[in-house]
């Protein structure tokens, strides 16, 4: 039988992924830092490990590179399984938070390193080394010392130094914490850039949020040790699965609600619950999809009154917190010239869309 290749979003296919996670453990005594971690990426995606400190991305990361060994699990690159593989065979490249340079070594040794260890000869060692070094923007440097370089170049040397093994993939932690805010933006670009232009597969540690959603194809939300949602920014974001990636990935307002009969209260209002969904829920809205004014095309919507207790002029947007039948709500608006912030004690009509509300069973 022939069989036809499907175009589209078909590299994605559930189960096949240029790196293929199983079943991943890592448990120290009692603890289980890591909880049996599935994942699939496909080629040339970089993903995100975000997730607030301690939940197990480095760890994960580190099991993947081989550099902690995992309690239980399989890791595959390639259709190559590497569970038991010593870590310098395993063909991936480290960015650490801390840079990790020689500090008496040059930045073209430093950047030559691996190739020394995997005895690459001299002259493709010297056009490889060149090649990196020009990558990363920092020709010209390559006879200082690291101690000679800003934070923003030594991250950049630690690129280079991964990226000239031209590993099968980049693995990322926490790169850029160390940078001021402005040289994090140019370097979030600068790696970004690199990895697109190579086609490398890449993951990237960071508890940053914006980092994540700015940066990467895909963003693996984890917390205490488990993956609670792979996906998109925009999937995380528009269809978050839990009450975590709910209030993780950008605002939310959170209500605490009971379901009964399939709906549960909420300042007045009956919200549709999902099928079968009883007692304590959770009611999410995020604050900029509250709107004043009901929507122009008559979607289906919900729609409370309610008295403006504090307003926040905050330059782009408008922040209210406005109390509707004991409820407060945190609204934000965008602001437009010559429009002037309502003031404390207004009354307003709030709305937000039937589809703009997730409810969620409330955690035991
Ligand atoms: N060698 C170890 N022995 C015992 N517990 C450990 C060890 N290494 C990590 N842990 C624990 O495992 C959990 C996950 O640690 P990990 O370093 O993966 O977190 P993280 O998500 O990278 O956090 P951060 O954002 O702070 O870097 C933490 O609770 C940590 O204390
Ligand atoms: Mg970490």
């Amino acid at each position: 039988m022939l069989h036809v290749p499907v175009t589209g979003s078909s590299e994605s296919a559930a189960g096949e992924g240029f790196l293929s996670v199983r079943g991943l453990n890592k448990r120290y005594g009692d603890f289980i830092a890591v909880d049996n971690l599935d994942l699939d990426l496909p080629k040339g995606e970089l993903v995100a490990f975000l997730g607030p400190s301690g939940c197990g991305k480095t760890t994960s990361l580190r099991m993947i590179a081989g550099l902690v060994p995992a309690t239980s699990g399989r890791i595959v690159v390639g259709g190559r399984d590497l569970t038991t593989v010593e870590p310098y065979r395993r063909d991936m490249g480290l960015v650490f938070q801390s840079y990790a340079l020689f500090p008496h070594m040059s930045i073209a040794e430093n950047v030559a390193f691996g190739l020394k260890m995997r005895k690459v000869g001299r002259a493709e060692t010297e056009q490889r080394v060149r090649e990196a070094i020009s990558m990363v923007r920092l020709t010209g440097k390559e006879s200082h010392r690291p101690a000679q370089l800003s934070g923003g170049q030594q991250q950049r040397v630690a690129l280079a130094r991964a990226l000239v093994i031209r590993p099968s993939i980049l693995l990322l932690d926490e790169p850029l914490s160390n940078l001021d805010a402005k040289l994090r933006d140019e370097m979030r670009n600068e790696i970004r850039d690199i990895q697109q232009r190579l086609g490398i597969t890449a993951i990237f540690v960071t508890h940053d949020q914006a980092e994540a959603l700015t940066m990467c194809d895909k963003v693996a939300v984890m917390n205490a040790g488990r993956l609670e949602q792979l996906g998109t920014p925009v999937e995380l974001y528009e269809k978050p699965q839990s009450p975590f990636v709910a209030s993780f990935i950008g605002r939310t307002n959170r209500f605490a609600a009971v379901a009964k009969n399939g709906a549960a209260e909420l300042a007045g209002l009956s919200i549709p619950t999902p099928a079968g969904m009883t007692g304590k829920v959770e009611v999410m809205i995020r604050p900029h999809r509250i709107t004043l004014s009901a929507p122009a095309d008559g979607a289906p919507c919900h729609a409370v009154e309610g008295v403006v207790t504090r307003s926040i002029f905050a330059g782009d947007i408008l922040q209210y917190e406005v109390v509707a039948h004991g409820a407060t709500f945190l609204v934000e608006q965008g602001t437009a010239a010559h429009e002037r912030p309502l003031e404390q004690g207004s009354p307003v009509r709030l709305h937000w869309l039937m589809s703009d509300t997730y409810v969620f069973g409330a955690a035991a």
